[in-house]
Parts: structure tokens; sequence; C-alpha cells
């Protein structure tokens, strides 16, 4: 018999916020357990075009963070360890140094159905005890506990579902906030929050542009190069102009034409793999299906997982109704940038872009279908929603 429980909280910690905490709490209480062990990952192997802070950073914030709670512990295993983070490590090596202690591994709902996918996971199934905390969400009750009962049967796996409150409080959110200058006061411990302006953390760039831009010359040529570099300049431009966060409009802009130069059998391969669904205009001319298929590059390859930044490289070459800001962005540099010189009223549409997105938009959409239109070319209907969708949002806003 096994003398005590714990919990262990895996993450980066990148920074620690009171979503985590709160999390930590309620699985502590719902599940009678004796103490949590906060454990930040090392090195994450997933994310090498993405910066992360460095682990001596990440292990103070965690430190600061949870030195309230009696109950919660650090423990720096995964830290300690170099190269890739694999789970089933780590409680085996924390099964061999605690022999009295049975863990459980908390993990989110989206993870349950990512289990089988784990390194050794029949293994850990046998070794370690599972805690899905479910905020609610994505997944119903019935297809969490659907899951779990699979799970259950098939691996003798021991799979307990903890509710929890849903705090939308995420990591990405507060370092988009210090980028933006705004307040993150109440979303994280005032000792994180300090700790965070004290070393400066989070006030540069997200990615790590010079490795992606090294990866991009080798899969695009230099004209698409150098035309990229104009778009990435633009579009960080623009982004200060208008509030934007930088960091995204900066790696939207470098992969925004990743897949120009794939070929086209190769596009629809990829389409197939990825089940991107295909329009009739883009079966004619797969040379418009680069901005999908980049954006699963972007996702599959350099790891972006940032919805926004996927939408931008997916619609930048059609545009669509309702666009975030980032995607106009992206849209209005692919256009502007300072190495596009034929198309009509540049100029006029430079200055627009910097006073008004909305108004380039409009401007850019309009004279993209009348070029079109002139030389018999298919206009693919989300070009025409997008602008259908601008003219009367800007008339909207003239009438005001
Ligand atoms: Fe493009
Ligand atoms: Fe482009």
């Amino acid at each position: 018999m096994k003398e005590s429980t714990v919990g262990i909280m895996g993450g980066t910690f990148d920074p620690i916020h009171y979503g985590h905490l709160i999390l930590a709490e309620y699985v502590l209480n719902e599940m009678n357990l004796d103490k949590i062990i906060f454990i930040p990952s090392g090195t994450p192997h997933l994310k090498s075009y993405k910066k992360v802070s460095t682990k001596k950073n990440r292990l103070k914030m965690t430190e600061l963070g949870i030195k309230n709670n009696n109950n919660f512990k650090i423990s720096t295993i995964e830290i300690d360890r170099e190269g890739n983070t694999y789970t089933i490590d780590t409680i085996k090596e924390l099964n061999k140094k605690y022999t009295d202690t049975l863990f459980y591994f908390i993990i989110g709902a989206d993870s349950l159905f990512d289990l089988l996918k784990w390194k050794d996971i029949e293994k850990l199934f046998d070794i370690c005890n599972f805690i899905v905390a479910n905020r609610g969400g994505t997944y119903s009750l019935n297809e969490l506990q659907d899951r779990i009962k699979l799970l259950t049967n098939e691996y003798n796996a021991y799979i307990k579902l903890v509710n929890i409150p849903d705090i939308q409080i995420s990591s990405s959110d507060i370092r988009n906030r210090i980028k933006q200058n705004k307040s993150i006061k109440y979303l994280l411990p005032g000792d994180v929050e300090k700790y965070i302006y004290k070393n400066k953390l989070y006030v540069n760039n997200e990615y790590n542009n010079e490795l992606i831009k090294k990866e991009l010359k080798k899969h695009i040529d230099t004209k698409r190069y150098n035309h990229t570099l104009g778009v990435e300049k633009t579009a960080v431009a623009l982004a200060k102009i208008h509030d934007i966060d930088i960091s995204k409009a900066n790696v939207a802009a470098l992969l925004h034409d990743c897949a120009k130069n794939i070929s086209n059998n190769k596009k629809i391969d990829l389409c197939k793999k990825y089940n991107i669904e295909l329009k009739i205009e883009e079966k004619k001319n797969p040379d418009l299906v680069h901005a999908k298929v980049g954006s699963v590059i972007a996702k599959h390859i350099y790891n972006i997982n940032d919805s926004d930044i996927i939408n931008a490289i997916a619609y930048h070459t059609t545009g669509r109704p309702n666009m975030s800001e980032l995607e106009k962005v992206i849209y209005i540099s692919d256009y502007i940038e300072p190495g596009r010189t034929k198309a009509n009223n540049l100029d006029n549409i430079r200055k627009l872009a910097r006073k008004d997105l909305d108004k380039a938009l409009l401007a850019i959409l309009e004279d993209t279908i009348a070029y079109l239109q002139s030389k018999n070319k298919i206009i693919d209907t989300l070009t025409i929603e997008a602008y259908e969708f601008y003219k009367l949002h800007n008339n909207t806003l003239s009438n005001e």
C-alpha cells in the first residue's frame, strides 16, 4: 500500500499563472491528494522555432508562484535532464526515488484524446494514474467519459475526471499583454509579476526568426525570399502602427509563402495528407492552394500553434469576410511590400494602410477583382464575399 498520493503538474510555466494554481488546488481537494508537485519542463523538443524563457527563469517564477501554498512543491527533475522530455522517463525516475508514493499525472481534456500517441503509453498506464482536469469547452462530459471508459477497458488505465472552473488565463496572453504594455495584474501572483518586470521578460520577439529564415531559404527561391523579407518589414511596421502583436505579424509574414515553390503535385498530396478540401477553382489553379498548404506547413513543420497566425497564412491570397487584424496586416503587406511595383494605385494604398486597415483592404480587394476580371481569371468566392463584407462595413462606418 502506497503511503502518500501526489498530483503532478507538468508544464512550461512560461509564466505560471492563476489558471495553473487554481487548477492544482481543485485537483488537490477533489482527489484528496497529499500534495501537488509542479514540474517545469526542460527544453521542449517541439518548440525550437519558438523561444522559451530560460530554465532558470521558469524555475524561479514557478517557485515564486507556489511559495504560499504548503501543499505545493516543485521538482527540477525535467529541468535537470538534457534533451527531450518524456513523461514516461519522469514517472520512472519519481517512482524509483519515492517508492511509497502513488503519482497522479494531471492532464487537460485535449491530451486525453492524444494519450495513445505518448511514448510508451501502455507502460505509463501501468506505473501512473491520470487525472483529467476538465474546464468544459471542446468536449462534452459524455465524450470524455466514453474516452475514459475505452482507455480503462482496453489498457487497464486509471483515469479520473475532475471538473474545474473555466478560467480563461493563458501564458501566451500574458506574454502578449506585456509586449503591448498592458497590465497583467490579477492574472498571476504579484511576486511572479515583479520577477517578470525586474528581469524584462517577454518584451522581445516570441519566435526564433533567424532559424525560420535559415530553413525558409532552403525551400523558396531568391525572388520569393526577397519578397518575404519585404512582407516582413511591412507587416512589422503596420503592426506597430495599429497596435497588433508584432511577434505574430513577423512570423506570419515570414511563413506566408513558405509553400509557394512546392510543385503542384506535391501541394495536392499535402492537401490529401492534411485533409484540406479543395474548391473547384483551386483544383483548376493549384497555385492558389499555396496559402492553405503554407498554413499546414507552418503548423506541422514549424510547430506554430497559434490559430490567428495559421489563419493569416491560410487566407493571405483570398482574404475572407470578418478578418482578424493580423489577417488584414498580412493580406495588405503581401500586396504593398516595397518589392511590389506593378499594381495600380499602390502609393495610395500604402498611405491608406498606415491610416486605416479596413480601407486599404477594401481598395486591394477592389483592384484585385478588377484585375482578375480583366484577365478573365477565376475569382475565389471568398474574395468576393470579403469585398462585399468590407464594402458594407466601410459604408456603415462612414455613415455613422
Ligand atoms: Fe502568397
Ligand atoms: Fe506573398
